[in-house]
C-alpha cells in the first residue's frame, strides 16, 4: 500500500483547473520526484497534500496510510507526520534557530532535543555554535534557510516529506550535502518526494511522476524518465509540451 494515494484528484484555483484528474501512488520508504515544466501544477499538488489554505477545495481522494486526508488541516496532516520544504523558506523575525529546528521534535524525545537540533544541524554542514541563536531572519541567505528548514524536518523524523525544489538556491557543496541527507533518510525509512528539475536529484529517486499541464503523463522508474532530461520528451496531449530542455 502507498503512504499517500491520490485519486482522481482535481484542483480549481480562481476558475483555472490547475489539476486534473491526478491518481498516483507514494509508496512507502522510497524516494519519488515529482518532474515537469515551470507552471505544470507541481507545487499546486503538494500544497494540495499538505492542506495549505486555499488548496483544499479539491474533487478526488488524497489517502494518507489509507485514511481520507482531504477535510484535515495542515497542522492535523502535520500531525500525521506529512511534512513540506517550501522552495522559498519564510522567514521569522524574533525566532532563534534553537527554537525553529526544535519545534516539532516529538513529545517523547524533549529529553536529547538539543543533542537532536544539533546533529540536524551539523548533517547540512552548519555549525550549532554558529547558527543555533540567531534569529531566523533576513540576515540568513535563502541556501541558509533552506539548510534550516531541512534540519527542522529531519529533527521531526517523519514518516513522509515533500521537498519542493530543494536544490533551487543552492551551491554545489550544499546540494552534496542535501543529497546525503537524502540518502540517510531513505536509510532510516522515510518517504520523500522530490519536486525537481536537477538531475543531479532525480538520480536520487527510484520511482519519478512527470507532470504537465496539471496532469501526471508518466510514472515510471527515475531512470526511464531521464531521457526527458535529455531532449527526448515523452509524447503527450499537452501542446505547449516543450522539446529542450531549456524550457524546462
Ligand atoms: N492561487 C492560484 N490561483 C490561480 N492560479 C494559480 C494559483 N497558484 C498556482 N496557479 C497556477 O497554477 C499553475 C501551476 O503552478 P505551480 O503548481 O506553481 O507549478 P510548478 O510548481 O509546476 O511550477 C500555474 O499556471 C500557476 O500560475
Ligand atoms: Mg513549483
Amino acid at each position: 500500500m502507498g503512504i499517500i494515494e491520490i485519486r482522481d484528484l482535481s484542483l480549481t484555483l480562481n476558475g483555472v483547473q490547475i489539476l486534473k484528474n491526478v491518481s498516483l501512488d507514494i509508496w512507502d520508504g522510497h524516494i519519488h520526484a515529482l518532474v515537469g515544466t515551470n507552471g505544470a501544477g507541481k507545487s499546486t499538488l503538494a500544497s494540495t497534500i499538505m492542506g495549505l489554505e486555499g488548496y483544499r477545495e479539491v474533487t478526488g481522494d488524497i489517502l494518507f496510510r489509507g485514511e481520507n486526508i482531504n477535510t484535515l488541516s495542515i497542522d492535523e496532516r502535520a500531525r500525521k507526520g506529512i511534512t513540506f520544504g517550501w522552495q522559498e523558506p519564510a522567514r521569522f523575525e524574533g525566532v532563534s534557530i534553537f527554537d525553529f529546528v526544535s519545534a516539532g521534535i516529538s513529545s517523547g524525545k524533549q529529553d536529547d532535543k538539543e543533542t537532536i537540533t544539533k546533529d540536524a544541524l551539523i548533517q547540512l554542514g552548519l555549525q550549532p555554535e554558529e547558527y543555533l541563536y540567531r534569529s531566523v531572519d533576513q540576515t540568513l541567505s535563502g541556501g541558509e534557510r533552506k539548510k534550516i528548514e531541512l534540519a527542522s524536518i529531519i529533527a521531526m523524523d517523519p514518516p513522509f516529506i515533500m521537498l519542493d525544489e530543494p536544490d533551487s538556491g543552492i551551491d554545489v557543496g550544499t546540494l552534496e550535502k542535501m543529497n546525503e541527507v537524502i540518502k540517510k533518510l531513505k536509510r532510516n525509512g522515510t518517504t520523500i518526494l522530490l519536486i525537481t528539475h536537477s538531475l543531479a536529484v532525480l538520480r536520487q529517486a527510484d520511482h519519478a511522476f512527470l507532470m504537465c499541464d496539471g496532469q501526471i503523463i508518466e510514472k515510471a522508474a527515475a531512470s526511464k524518465i531521464i531521457p526527458y532530461f535529455e531532449k527526448n520528451c515523452i509524447p503527450c496531449s499537452h501542446k505547449n509540451m516543450p522539446n529542450k530542455v531549456g524550457a524546462l
